[in-house]
């Protein structure tokens, strides 16, 4: 199944403890990489997509925008080996042509080593915006001359898949421009736990509340 995730509430995080953004933002990285390597020994869950970065991100402070850069190269130089070693393949939705070059290498290097691993497959949203998404998928339709159809929209996403399980921490109950066409049928579940303190256990409980759940895909 297609797991997504919105991973909110870093700030307020860091902020209940008196401490700056930034250190919700490094806190929210380790349960990265504890949510990531948990999904790998799923067999249930084959793709694990998280908002990393929103096209709205931009408009936070530059101090934090480049923290959050220079974060994300960190975790890929740093977590190479956990990706090895969960066998994780790493992919990428969004237009990544704004980033620095250095980190746009560092993503291609990362993709490359882990194409092969087929125990999870975790997408990162970076720089990502459905609506984004969708415009670009279009064009690249017109440039193709491909006809307008369901299936050719699809196709021409940034990932194809259908989300089946959705989930936003912090919350807030809101989409916020992520996956709109994949979330079509999708189960949503929404949490007041802050990003930082979302661990495995928390999500086990939703991924057992979601297989009771009645999924009729508008039959009956
Ligand atoms: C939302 O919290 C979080 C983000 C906008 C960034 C997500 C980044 C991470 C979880 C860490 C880095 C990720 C990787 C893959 C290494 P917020 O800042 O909007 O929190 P707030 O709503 O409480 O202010």
């Amino acid at each position: 199944m297609h797991l997504a995730i919105i991973m909110d509430g870093n700030g307020r995080w860091a902020k209940q403890r008196g401490l700056k953004r930034t250190e919700g933002h490094k806190k929210g990285a380790e349960v990265v990489k504890e949510i990531t390597t948990y999904c790998a020994n799923n067999p249930e869950i084959e793709i694990l997509t998280l908002y990393a970065f929103s096209t709205e991100n931009w408009k936070r402070p530059k101090i934090e925008v480049d923290f959050l850069m220079k974060l994300l190269e960190n975790y890929l130089k740093k977590e190479l080996p956990t990706y090895i070693e969960n066998e994780v393949r790493f992919e990428v939705i969004g237009d990544i042509s704004k980033f620095s070059p250095n980190l746009r290498k560092r993503i291609e290097y990362t993709k490359e080593v882990t194409k092969d691993f087929k125990k999870l497959t975790q997408v990162l949203a970076l720089n990502y915006g459905s609506r984004d998404e969708i415009t670009r998928a279009i064009k690249k339709m017109i440039e193709k001359n491909e006809e307008i159809t369901y299936e050719n929209i699809q196709k021409n996403l940034d990932i194809s898949r259908d989300v089946d399980l959705l989930i936003r921490t912090s919350g807030e109950i809101r989409v916020s421009n992520f996956l709109l066409w994949q979330i079509a049928y999708a189960e949503m579940f929404f949490t007041k736990t802050l990003w930082p303190d979302f661990n495995t256990q928390e999500l086990e409980n939703i991924l057992n509340e979601f297989k009771k759940r009645d999924r009729r895909y508008g039959g009956i």
